[in-house]
């Protein structure tokens, strides 16, 4: 028992408490929170393949809305919409520890380039907001995209914060870049973390333009610890994303390429790579699609990263049949992560490729000695977003820490004849950052925060 002169002692102690370990997701156990209703949600737009010309939507209903309506309409200033032109989904069913839910996709195609849309989606007997869109613009005009590396866990709690830190310092932003493994998944809470993702990403899946990359945590583990053993694409993706759907043959669900304002952007499906024996076939595909590419500018995007930042994590596949195509074709910017750290290097002193590892989400992990002596700038410890800014002569890298601060930027510029050059702007980045702490809250010595 704690006597009077005991507890005022303790309430007069300054108090200091520091975070324990925290549950994947807020859903309190057996809640439905994130079970479809009649009222569409989910709703997330991503880019056609020429996204000056049309994108794309997915959303979620339950299981009472088939084939519902998106309507499209020229954005005014006026609450009458006008001039709408409706376009009728497909639905596919899903069922989750939520129950059932249906999700819809709907194609839009035939739009002006750098013009205000406004769009909503049908549920039943409801209609979600109208949303305001903007399709992309010729290469001639400047764009600025997000980039977010994995989010993965407690998305509520600690992700959202860094995609509101990101729209706050780029409200221009017309496209959000995600490396995949946006949810941890195979702990039957799928489903609510999908919800607790998109309660994440607010309106940046709505107005701004969303292209992932697949994690493999989007993918599940059949008969694990079986010879049988296997990777399976998780049953969310698929209906998930409104993709264009023009990737690999080898990976049609989860690679794809699109053309944003000079930039092509090729998107990767690495697990499918490392795992399921597509390396090659992708290589292929990706070689074809950086072979005929017009544009000034090319991204790639995919989860695992070519070079890791993170002690024994050796993505062979990638490096024999990937890499390769990357170099040959001189891609400006490789966009990963997995590896939960931050980590920036190129090759020698060529000015591209720039290969970016980075995290948004709370998972922490550690840097090895290698990643040490050859990336930099490196970090741990910090939640992070990136803004680029691309215009044909320019592409400006931003990492910024989500309390806002310059972590790392550079600009590539490209002078007439092309080539390309790299200059580091330092000014004003924060010092480099560390793990301060043994072990996370769990005791695991071998990440820094859970
Ligand atoms: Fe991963």
């Amino acid at each position: 028992m704690i006597g009077t002169f005991t507890l005022g002692l303790l309430l007069a102690l300054p108090s200091q408490v520091f975070a324990a370990a925290e549950p994947n997701t807020q859903v309190v156990a057996g809640s439905r929170h994130y079970a479809a209703t009649p009222v569409p949600d989910r709703i997330v737009a991503s880019p056609a393949a020429d996204p000056s010309r049309g994108f794309a939507v997915a959303w979620r209903t339950d299981g009472s809305v088939q084939a519902p309506l998106l309507e499209i309409a020229l954005a005014g200033d006026s609450p009458a919409v006008e001039g709408i032109r409706q376009i009728r989904a497909t639905t596919r069913a899903l069922q989750t520890e939520n129950g059932s839910s249906h999700h819809h996709r709907a194609d839009v195609e035939g739009l002006q380039p750098d013009t205000l849309y406004v769009y909503r989606v049908q549920g039943n007997g409801s209609w979600s907001a109208w949303n305001q869109l903007r399709t992309l613009a010729s290469a001639e005009q400047p764009l600025t995209l997000l980039y977010f590396g994995d989010t993965q866990n407690k998305n509520v709690s600690h992700v959202s914060r860094v995609v509101r830190a990101a729209q706050k310092v780029a409200p221009e932003a017309r496209m959000s870049l995600f490396a995949g493994d946006l949810v941890s998944g195979g702990d039957n809470m799928d489903d609510s973390e999908w919800g607790e993702w998109f309660a994440a990403a607010g309106w940046l899946a709505q107005e701004t333009l969303v292209a992932p990359a697949i994690g493999n945590h989007e993918y599940f583990e059949e008969f694990e610890d079986t010879p049988q053993e296997r990777r399976v694409l998780g049953r969310h993706w698929p209906v998930t994303f409104a993709l264009p759907g023009n990737g690999a043959s080898a990976a049609p669900q989860t690679s794809y390429w699109f053309d944003a304002q000079g930039v092509r952007v090729a998107v990767l499906d690495g697990t499918s790579a490392l795992d399921l024996g597509t390396a090659k076939a992708q290589a292929q595909w990706l070689d074809k699609v950086l072979a005929a590419n017009p544009q000034p500018w090319t991204v790639v995007l995919l989860h695992q990263p070519f070079y890791s930042p993170r002690e024994g994590r050796e993505n062979t596949a990638l490096r024999d049949e990937l890499l390769p195509v990357v170099r040959r074709h001189k891609v400006d910017l490789v966009l990963q992560g997995h590896d939960h750290t931050y980590g920036r290097r190129g090759e020698g002193q060529a000015a591209t490729p720039q290969y970016v590892v980075t995290v948004a989400g709370p998972k922490q992990y550690r840097l090895s000695d290698e990643a040490r002596k050859t990336m930099a700038p490196v970090a741990e410890d910090t939640q992070l977003f990136q803004v680029l800014r691309i215009d044909p002569q320019h592409l400006r890298y931003e990492a910024r820490t989500v309390t806002g601060r310059l972590y790392d930027a550079f600009e590539l510029r490209r002078d007439a004849s092309g080539g390309k050059q790299r200059v580091e702007l330092t000014d004003g980045r924060i010092t480099p950052r560390d793990c301060p702490r043994a072990q996370t809250a769990k005791g695991r010595a071998d990440r820094c925060w859970e």
